[in-house]
């Protein structure tokens, strides 16, 4: 599937389902529950390299996992999810000659069809609006926004009138600008409402409740993989419980053998 063909989704109210994925085990898990995109997120941080935050990724890391995660898929390829990929940190907030340039390595050494990187202040407006326009489709993400948790912490956004009027304005700017689709990440679900209804991109929402053309999880998140879970994903299964348990079973079956 191309970017282009996610607003027949919204014109048709077709909900969209997206799951991250970020090793070959994980992408062809997500390709066989039929999802419509796979976000090779920069979550892959924390859920598989084991860091704090999402900042250490580099441009090399989801190059790597993008290609790891496609090499998952089984199905004809025109049957195959979206795959989106983040821009990590300090890889588009440097200017937009640089963010071409590493959005464009992302585009030209894996089988991601687009970008997704956050915020929406003057200088990534820039930014997206030149990817664009050099023929890279580009995901927004706006409320709240990881790789600036140093200045934001991981609050929920949009608590306030004037937050909430700064994320509406955000949306519209993303939508002007060209992007195909935005992700509003734990914002309030009226909020995400009222933009989801204002726009005519599809909003992909994550703790920003029912309302929104699509839903994103992290998949480690959902599988119920970590031991921390952000406030909004509620586990479908206690995964890591679940495999260490029959682990144990296993290793002391075997010390009996
Ligand atoms: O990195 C990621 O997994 C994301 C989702 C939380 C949307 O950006």
């Amino acid at each position: 599937m191309l970017p282009t063909e996610l607003i027949k989704y919204k014109k048709n109210s077709q909900k969209i389902i997206a799951l991250t994925a970020w090793d070959s085990i994980s992408g062809s898990i997500a390709e066989e529950a039929n999802v419509d995109i796979v976000l090779v997120g920069d979550s892959l941080a924390m859920v598989c390299l084991g860091h704090k935050s999402t900042l250490p990724l580099t441009l090399e890391n989801i190059i790597y996992h993008t290609n790891a995660v496609t090499r998952g898929f089984k199905k004809k390829i025109e049957e195959q999810p979206l795959v989106v990929s983040d821009m990590p940190f300090l890889t588009y907030q440097c200017g937009e000659n640089k963010a071409v340039e590493y959005a464009g390595k992302i585009i030209q050494n894996t089988f991601a069809k687009a970008v997704k990187l956050e915020g929406a202040e003057p200088e990534i407006q820039r930014v997206i609006s030149r990817l664009i326009r050099m023929g890279i489709p580009v995901m927004g993400h706006i409320g709240l926004t990881p790789q600036s948790y140093l200045n934001l912490g991981l609050k929920k956004q949009g608590e306030s009138l004037e937050s909430q009027a700064k994320i509406k304005e955000e949306a519209s700017i993303l939508e002007k600008l060209g992007c195909f689709s935005i992700v509003l990440e734990h914002i309030p679900e009226l909020l995400a409402k009222e933009i989801q209804n204002n726009l005519s991109i599809p909003t992909i929402g994550i703790g920003a409740g029912n309302y929104c053309d699509g839903q994103v999880r992290v998949t480690a998140d959902l599988l119920g993989l970590n031991d921390d879970q952000p406030p909004f994903c509620q586990p479908i299964i206690k995964g890591k419980n679940l495999f260490k348990d029959k682990l144990r079973e296993w290793v002391n079956s075997e010390r009996l053998n």
